[in-house]
């Protein structure tokens, strides 16, 4: 068993792999809920790019950038002190060539305090992955539905369906784990193949719609609080419904103001 006190480090991921011990990952991009989801216990705190879309209302992650994930990640990392957090790194941040993949996410891991980033691809960019370990960034790897390539993929859907795609993933996969890659998100993939690349690889899968079989699992905090009603998804649980919560809670406010003024008497200051 782990200490539950100690920082995790991507190596506790691995060891966690080898004695079964399953890793829980959200998305996290703010201080405040980094307290609170580092006081409940997750391991990994994942400051997805779906930033983009979730909190700053774009269509798609394409247009998330560099200083926006900085900013959220060092938040994060102000609010948290156990779990691990990993940086997406944006689309066109580090498919250019690979000097330019060292100098963006040694900036990130320098400025933020992050652990690790995660880029989207398999086999095409193993020789960046092979490089930026090679100067002590540590990466964590997504294959299956990498949303970055939302538009050629012809959108949001399950990958590797076929033979021919399934392999390619598995491919994918042992070609991250062999340029040293910590971990590998797998988003969308039907069950069993996530279960067999699972089961090939010594670096855990951490699941997102791809079935039980994997190391750990990954969801949207916002899709699991609740907060986020306009996407669901059927690998997406609702364990609240906070959206509710806050148009509730402002109605009522809004009510007391407008007919009995509440913060005239007992929330002022008299003097
Ligand atoms: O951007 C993100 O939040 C992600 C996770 C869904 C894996 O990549």
């Amino acid at each position: 068993m782990s200490d539950a006190r100690q920082p995790l480090t991507v190596h506790d991921l691995t060891r966690r792999k080898a004695q079964g011990e399953r890793i829980v990952a959200l998305t996290c991009y703010d201080a405040l809920f980094a307290r609170l989801l580092d006081e409940s216990g997750v391991d990994v705190l994942l400051v997805g790019d779906s930033v983009n879309q979730v909190l700053a209302g774009a269509e798609t992650t394409l247009s998330a950038t560099l200083e926006q994930m900085i900013y959220h990640t060092k938040s994060v990392r102000r609010g948290s002190e156990r779990a691990l957090v990993i940086c997406d790194m944006p689309f066109l941040t580090y498919q250019i060539s690979r000097e330019e993949a060292i100098k963006n996410c040694g900036r990130v891991l320098a400025e933020t305090g992050c652990h690790g980033v995660k880029l989207e691809g398999g086999r095409p960019i193993a020789e960046t992955v092979r490089a930026l370990v090679a100067v002590g960034i540590p990466v964590m790897g997504h294959l299956g539905f990498t949303p970055q390539s939302v538009h050629a993929l012809g959108g949001y859907r399950v990958q590797g369906r076929d033979k021919q795609a399934a392999e390619r993933l598995k491919d994918d996969a042992k070609a991250l784990e062999e340029a040293g890659a910590f971990a590998v998100v797998l988003e969308l993939v039907p069950a069993p193949l996530a279960s067999q690349i699972t089961a090939s690889l010594a670096i855990p899968t951490i699941g997102i719609g791809a079935g039980p079989a994997c190391d750990g699992q990954v969801l949207v905090l916002h899709d699991l609080l609740g907060l986020n009603e306009r996407f669901s998804a059927k690998f997406v649980k609702r364990y609240a419904t906070l959206a509710e919560d806050v148009r509730e809670a402002v109605k009522l406010y809004a009510a007391e103001e407008r007919e009995v003024r509440y913060l005239v008497e007992e929330h002022s200051f008299p003097k």
